[in-house]
């Protein structure tokens, strides 16, 4: 039996009061995610379980209770608090998926500052951006990180400490300092500063098309949310060995490798690594790992390394598998089935949703392609786009927009709340995606805004198009844009990257608009496909179709700051 059991009952009756009551907050009251995180699991008598185990480059381990993370937390905090930083301030840690990363965002909480996890890939300009716009006091790196904060520290007068957790012993300039958690004294107690449920947690920045990356204002209440989608959406469960592969850099990091798992107690291992299939399943196997939660493009990729690898591997520990960041393709969730034996869920969310907003839940019938249904205690839509007023029959797509309330939504833009009223309509939140949903209430992903195809005054799918192609076997992963057409405006054109083992040609191209021919509407077949190596994604592995697009368009590519290989 999953946790959420009947969802339909669920939903007719849960209400965020439910999740109050049972994490003991009282409205009004003191509610601090560090201490949830950490000091309430110990006070629960669990303090010598397992909270991490985390792995890096070469194989090292380091193991963590959550006695250990507590004290670590409390250490940070201190530390933090000893050098000035007061609640509210912003403190960025700009680090590999070390454990400081995990630890530094509860102790960052604990002294009511304000964490802003920047993926340690950035560059010098993007980092910036960000730390300028959200007036950051300090940032948490490692000593192969600090260059690029040097770098942009004379144009930056708010950032007072430049923290580096695995200093060498080289002097240190002027506004560095080094801090190791190992060799530290423990601090066995912090005063935790009382936060209250709208008290500022995590500022998390995420780019549009056009314009400065936003910063995304979350808050300590989120907590609420975090704690009811990673039981009920995940399913995670006491016992499990939860993996998000997520980095915190990403909100999924956070709300799902670092919070959800927490707060409910469970042993969760991280791998700070690079992507190979041969280490991912090496690893589940060694850790027994039970519950998994992963993004289409490392469920593709997994795909492209094919089934034989996979026989090497004892993988049956695994239980619950889930999905988030892109559209899940129904031939992921069928070969996940056949591979592993358990479908990947498809779960939906946004940095501003702060939690996962409409899920496939373990038990419930599953529809490969489809995104599920709303979580208890929210409201999903699609609206027409013209009246801002909820479709009234199945099938039609719409904007998918969601009830505001929920506890995890997003408070403002950081400095930029005329943007963040933009986002209301009609007393709708707008996502900026569409969507229809069938008789049965299951949601159907269609596209972003900016991705989907008008041709001839038909709406085109990319996601359909795109899950047709990589139905072919030669296919590995597809992206689908509209190209110039003096006819129908927009036409359809399809850029593909092949398994190894094919190589492009005039008769596979043939070959395949063959294949997906029996599969699509004449409307949406491709003009054209072209054969690429690679497609441009973000760094949390969203293809970026709008870059793609603005070459066949002629256009300005706009902010490229979260591009994967900048
Ligand atoms: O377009 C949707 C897509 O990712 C967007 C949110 O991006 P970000 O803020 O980086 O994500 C944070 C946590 C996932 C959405 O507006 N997206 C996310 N999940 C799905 C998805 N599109 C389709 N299906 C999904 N499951």
């Amino acid at each position: 039996m999953s946790n959420i059991g009947n969802y339909e009952e669920r939903y007719k009756t849960f209400t965020w009061e439910q999740a109050e009551r049972e994490l003991n907050y009282r409205p009004g009251g003191v509610l601090n995610i560090g201490w949830y995180c950490s000091d309430r699991i110990c006070d629960s008598g669990k303090g010598d379980k397992p909270a991490l185990i985390w792995e890096g480059m070469g194989g090292i381990e380091k193991r963590f209770t959550y006695h250990d993370i507590r004290r670590a937390s409390n250490t940070i905090g201190a530390f933090l608090r000893g050098l000035g930083i007061q609640p509210e301030d912003r403190v960025c840690l700009f680090m590999d998926k070390i454990p400081e990363l995990y630890l530094g965002v509860l102790g960052i909480l604990k002294i009511g500052a304000i964490g802003q996890p920047l993926y340690s890939a950035f560059g010098d300009e993007s980092l910036f951006v960000r730390l300028d716009n959200a007036q950051t006091k300090a940032v948490i790196t490692q000593k192969k990180h600090a260059p690029k904060v040097r770098k942009i520290l004379d144009k930056l007068p708010h950032l007072q400490h430049l923290i580096i957790v695995d200093h060498d012993g080289k002097p240190l300039k002027d506004r560095e300092i080094a801090f190791s958690l190992e060799k530290s004294e423990p601090v066995e107690k912090l005063e935790i500063h009382p936060t209250l449920a709208e008290s500022p947690s995590l500022l998390h920045y995420t780019s549009g098309t056009t314009g400065l990356p936003k910063g995304v204002k979350h808050v300590h209440y989120s907590l609420l949310s975090q704690y009811m989608t990673a039981r009920w959406a995940l399913d995670v469960r006491e016992d499990d060995i939860f993996w998000c592969t997520a980095d915190p850099g990403w909100v999924t990091g956070t709300s799902y490798g670092v919070i959800g798992p927490w707060v409910l107690g469970v042993t969760q291992c991280v791998l700070d690594a690079g992507f190979s299939a041969e280490a991912w399943y090496r690893f589940i196997e060694k850790n027994r790992i039970t519950n998994w939660y992963s993004a289409p493009t490392a469920i593709r990729s997994l795909m492209k390394a094919g089934e034989e690898i996979i026989k090497k591997f004892d993988l049956s520990s695994l239980r619950a598998l889930s999905s988030v960041g892109e559209p899940l393709n129904p031939e992921a969730v069928i070969w996940s089935e056949r591979v592993f034996g358990k479908a990947f869920l498809d779960t939906y969310f946004q940095t501003e949703t702060g939690s996962i907003m409409i899920t496939n839940y373990q038990g419930m019938k599953i529809k490969p392609g489809s995104m599920g249904k709303p979580f208890p205690g929210t409201t999903a839509v699609v609206l027409d786009q013209k009246t801002f007023e909820p479709h009234k029959e199945s099938g039609k797509i719409g904007l998918i927009a969601l009830k505001p309330g929920w506890p995890a939504m997003m408070r403002t833009y950081w400095n930029n709340e005329e943007t963040y009223q933009k986002k209301f309509k009609n007393g709708w939140y707008i996502t900026g995606d569409r969507a229809s949903i069938d008789k049965e209430g299951y949601f159907w992903f269609v596209g972003r805004d900016d991705d989907i195809i008008n041709t001839g005054g038909h709406l085109v799918s990319p996601f359909v198009v795109e899950s047709a192609l990589i139905e072919h076997p030669a296919v590995a992963e597809s992206a689908v844009v509209s190209k110039p057409d003096p006819i129908n405006m927009e036409v359809v054109k399809a850029f593909v990257t092949l398994k190894a083992g094919f190589t492009p040609s005039a008769d596979l191209d043939l070959e395949i608009m063959n294949f997906i021919r029996k599969k699509l509407s004449p409307l949406a077949m491709p003009q054209e496909i072209e054969f690429t190596d690679a497609l441009p994604k973000t760094r949390s592995g969203k293809i970026m179709r709008r870059i793609l697009k603005a070459k066949e368009w002629g256009e300005e590519i706009g902010d490229t700051s979260t591009l994967e290989n900048d």
